[in-house]
């Protein structure tokens, strides 16, 4: 699979055309970024571990019948996904309370939330990703009333996959943040599931081994991509 051009460039992936129009690569960078862009740095070994954290993460939910958009790893920071047309919407699931959550309803961090919080936020960095919801959604054209409860019913079911499979491995699935976009009319996940995205914390310590680390200058940021990696069974070099 060879890279044609560069059709997007993210925070912290680039996203190439191949000759398949149907399918894309994804290049993980070593960008991190935080506060929606305004702090960016360099991580050494990141865009690597990410790669294959995501691709051990969304074989687990392919397995455990949630369509994805990975095909296959391409190369140490590459990966082949089919393309998808973007809802651009993130959809976040709160199984602790923490973030922008604790902020907004000055709760304290830490909280069981039974049953567990869904929110929508809109993709717009300029607008720092507001929080929108189901009639916004609908009002503005980003998505129709029955892909929003497939969106919603799916990050549910990656919840029900993922927070067994991260306990296993001695860790609590804090939050997370989906993107689903749509290929031949169906609701396919996108974008990545890997610490960048979510929160994870050591279930006897609580220590944060996620990108709140960077967000919060914590220090060895992928030492703790790397350790949650090694919990998981994630193969990386
Ligand atoms: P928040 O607490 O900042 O709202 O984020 C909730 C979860 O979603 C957290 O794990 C980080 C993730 N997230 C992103 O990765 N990117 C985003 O743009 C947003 C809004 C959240
Ligand atoms: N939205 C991502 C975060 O919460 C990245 C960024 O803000 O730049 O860290």
């Amino acid at each position: 699979m060879q890279k044609v051009s560069e059709l997007y460039r993210g925070k912290a992936k680039t996203v190439y055309t191949t000759e398949d129009p149907s399918l894309l690569v994804l290049h993980f960078r070593n960008d991190t970024s935080a506060f929606d862009g305004e702090r960016i740095e360099q991580l050494d070994r990141k865009g690597m571990v990410n790669n294959k954290f995501n691709h051990f993460i969304m074989s687990k939910l392919e397995e455990g019948g949630v369509e994805t958009q990975l095909e296959s790893l391409l190369s140490d920071d590459e990966a082949v996904v089919k393309k998808l047309d973007m809802i651009p919407v993130e959809c976040v699931v709160r199984n602790v309370s923490a973030g922008s959550i604790t902020r907004r309803l000055g709760v304290e961090e830490g909280l069981d939330l039974n049953p567990p919080t869904f929110e929508f936020f809109l993709k717009n960095d300029a607008l720092h990703d507001p929080m929108v919801n189901e009639y916004h959604i609908q009002s503005f054209g980003w998505a129709t009333e029955s892909q929003i409860s497939e969106m919603k019913r799916l990050t549910f079911k990656v919840n029900d996959i993922l927070k067994p499979l991260f306990d296993a491995a001695g860790l609590i699935l804090v939050d997370y943040k989906l993107e689903f976009g749509l290929s031949d009319g169906k609701i396919v996940l996108g974008d990545e599931f890997t610490p960048d995205g979510c929160r994870l914390w050591d279930k006897e310590t609580r220590e944060k081994l996620d990108k709140d680390r960077f967000r919060q200058g914590l220090g060895s940021v992928v030492e703790a991509y790397e350790e949650v990696a090694k919990r998981l069974g994630v193969t990386l070099d």
